[in-house]
């Protein structure tokens, strides 16, 4: 946990650089590495074009035909082995067919092998077969898979508005993230350069805006919010209230629970959506809509 919050001296630092509002300068910033893309023939086998996340569905089918080709290799059902393996050798034809862009992916040399293979029922062959089919998944999977889902099983972090309850003004989501952060970091900085009353009024528009993106989750998730914006973030805020409004407030005290904030609210929610937002921002960038 130390480390952690070492880390976290660092982050606030940046946070309290960038969210000046500045942002990132777009023009003078120095292009990002190489393009990354999905094939285009995959917008038809999700929605909003397809009913129902076709690819997945595709994928899933490949899963559990190739695990019960496994179960029944296991149990020496041969005659239920056929069937299995059937049905996975249609899933891996078609796949191709539907995404030509990925075709050298489904090499044709590692389904004729597999199936000679299994048609042995010599384990010496079977066992390599298999092994080197799963290096078929996995080489896709280690390229494509991560950014296929920040793509179509994501909302997009760009579509989402947040209306700024200090300012009215309706923002982006990132744009609002800025402002968070001006009256989180507004808080510290001014307190310790013994401004008081003006860190109280940071505090003061950091509640509301914490509330506001509190409820900007509803945009994607529709039941209750554990972790990132419950009582236990909004106790460390109230304390934090508390402590500001005294005549003299104890500057460590708002300091570690600001800490807090950052590591148990800002940066462990970061861990688990910002690669996502950041996937869409680079996909928007390569389309050129960015
Ligand atoms: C050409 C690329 C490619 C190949 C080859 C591929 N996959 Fe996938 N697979 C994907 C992508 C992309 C996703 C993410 C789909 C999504 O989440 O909408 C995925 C998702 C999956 C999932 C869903 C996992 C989850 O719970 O999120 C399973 C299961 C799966 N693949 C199994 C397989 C198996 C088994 C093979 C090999 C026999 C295989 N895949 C080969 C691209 C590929
Ligand atoms: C752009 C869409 C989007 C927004 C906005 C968003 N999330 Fe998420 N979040 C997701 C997705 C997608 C996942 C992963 C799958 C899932 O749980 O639905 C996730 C996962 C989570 C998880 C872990 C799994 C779970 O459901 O408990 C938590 C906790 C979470 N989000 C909290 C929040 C909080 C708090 C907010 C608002 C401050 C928020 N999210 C805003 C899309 C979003
Ligand atoms: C949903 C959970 C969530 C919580 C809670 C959260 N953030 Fe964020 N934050 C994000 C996401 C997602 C992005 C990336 C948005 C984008 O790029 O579209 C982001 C981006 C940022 C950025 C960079 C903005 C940019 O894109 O240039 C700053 C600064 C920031 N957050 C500060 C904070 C602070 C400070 C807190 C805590 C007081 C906080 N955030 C809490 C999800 C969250």
């Amino acid at each position: 946990m130390k480390k952690t919050v070492i880390l976290f001296a660092g982050i606030l630092f940046l946070l309290g650089f960038i969210s000046m509002g500045w942002g990132v300068n777009t023009e003078t910033a120095p292009e990002s590495g190489k393009d990354i893309s999905i094939p285009a023939s995959l917008d038809a086998l999700y929605p909003p074009k397809a009913p129902a996340p076709v690819f997945l569905f595709k994928m899933i089918e490949l899963a559990t035909s190739f695990t019960a080709v496994g179960v029944n290799l296991f149990e020496s059902d041969y005659d239920n082995l056929q069937g299995s393996f059937q049905r996975f050798k249609n899933v891996y034809t078609e796949l191709p067919k539907m995404v030509p862009e990925w075709k050298e992916y489904f090499p044709e040399k590692n389904i004729i092998e597999l199936e000679a293979a299994l048609n042995s029922k010599d384990m010496g062959k079977i066992g390599p077969a298999f092994e080197k089919m799963g290096g078929v998944c996995l080489s896709c999977h280690a390229e494509n898979q991560t950014i296929v889902q920040h793509k179509f099983q994501w909302d997009d972090f760009s579509n989402i508005s947040v209306t700024d309850p200090v300012s009215g003004k309706d923002n982006s989501f990132s744009g609002f993230m800025h402002q968070v952060a001006f009256s989180y970091d507004g808080i510290t900085t001014d307190l310790m350069e013994n401004q008081i009353d003006n860190s109280r009024k940071h505090f003061a528009d950091f509640k509301k805006r914490f509330t506001a993106m509190s409820e900007s989750c509803d945009a994607c998730h529709s039941t209750e919010r554990h972790y990132y914006v419950d009582n236990n973030v909004m106790s460390m805020i109230n304390n934090i209230g508390e402590e500001i409004g005294k005549e003299t407030p104890d500057i460590k005290k708002i300091q570690g629970l600001a800490e807090g904030i950052g590591i148990e609210s800002c940066y462990k929610c970061h861990l688990v959506h910002q690669p996502a937002a950041l996937s869409q921002y680079k996909l928007r960038k390569s389309a050129g809509t960015e």
